[in-house]
């Protein structure tokens, strides 16, 4: 995961590029066993083309979390079958799950940044295939500059706002160039300036470089950006639709109720 350095030791697995970014199929999902056992995903089918960005939506407790962390191999899946850039997850062992999430690019609310390092150094240290140091802080300062941290890469998170501590995960999240990023709520720290940057610039990877974004969002603010929007309900996907069909079903009035039951 973008929150430790990844261990060279670590094989990366390749990513079948003809195949979607994420294609699952009849995917359950249960926390607990015997009594206290509890399913929280119901038959998932799910195809994420290369190139999309997609938003995930959907009221608190739904599985919106539990369905991002199974597409980014940091939970075993237990029935079903999801398919990561061409890659099975489906009874694959940890070490190759290690391999699987070494192409992806996470943006989780805990950004879980090293206190001792800078910004810049924060960044740094998820530059991988890039040994020569110059080209690595090269690397890290341009990402920090187009999230609009021009300024702040010699700081420490101490020092640093919580939604510039955002930034600096997103910028270590994306500095490898993953071709999947899977992000939940990455807008939720910041000001509405901010936020929009950080779409805008997701958009551009996503349609300048083919990658593929997958966006939990209670942000109403920031839907506009999306190929398309799934909402999750009760652990079922209630629906899956182009923004346009959605705008145009969606009566804005109700929206908040409908999706963003806190
Ligand atoms: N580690 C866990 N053990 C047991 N139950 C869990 C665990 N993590 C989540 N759950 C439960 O699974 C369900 C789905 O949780 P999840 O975090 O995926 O929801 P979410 O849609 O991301 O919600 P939110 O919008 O509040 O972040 C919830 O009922 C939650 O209580
Ligand atoms: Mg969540």
């Amino acid at each position: 995961m973008a929150a430790s350095p990844a261990s060279s030791a670590t094989e990366t697995s390749p990513d079948n590029s003809a195949a979607p970014a994420v294609q699952i199929r009849h995917l359950n999902y249960f926390f607990g066993t015997g009594e206290l056992r509890k399913q929280v995903l119901f038959d998932i089918n799910l195809d994420l083309p290369r190139g999309q960005i997609v938003i995930m939506t959907g009221p608190s407790g739904s599985g919106k979390t539990t369905l991002l962390t199974l597409i980014g191999a940091l939970r075993t899946v237990h029935a079903g079958s999801l398919q990561v850039l061409g890659q099975e997850l489906m009874g694959l062992s940890s070490r190759k799950l290690v391999g699987v999430r070494r192409n992806i690019g996470f943006i989780f609310q805990a950004h879980n940044l090293f206190e001792s390092l800078t910004a810049a150094q924060n960044v740094e240290m998820a530059v991988e295939l890039q040994p020569q140091f110059h080209a690595k802080r090269t690397q890290a300062t341009e990402i920090l500059g187009q999230l609009g941290l021009d300024n702040r890469v010699d700081y420490k998170p101490e020092s640093l706002s919580g939604g510039q501590k955002q930034r600096v995960a997103i910028a270590r999240a994306l500095v490898n160039q993953p071709p999947l990023i899977l992000a939940d709520e990455p807008t939720a720290a910041l000001d509405k300036k901010s936020g929009r940057d950080v779409v805008t610039l997701m958009q551009k990877l996503a349609k300048e470089d083919n990658r593929t974004i997958l966006m939990v969002t209670h942000d109403n603010r920031i839907l506009d950006v999306a190929d398309r929007i799934i909402n999750l309900v009760d652990g079922y996907i209630e629906s899956d639709e182009t923004l346009d069909t959605f705008n145009t079903t969606h009566d804005p009035k109700n929206l908040d109720q409908q999706m963003f039951i806190l």
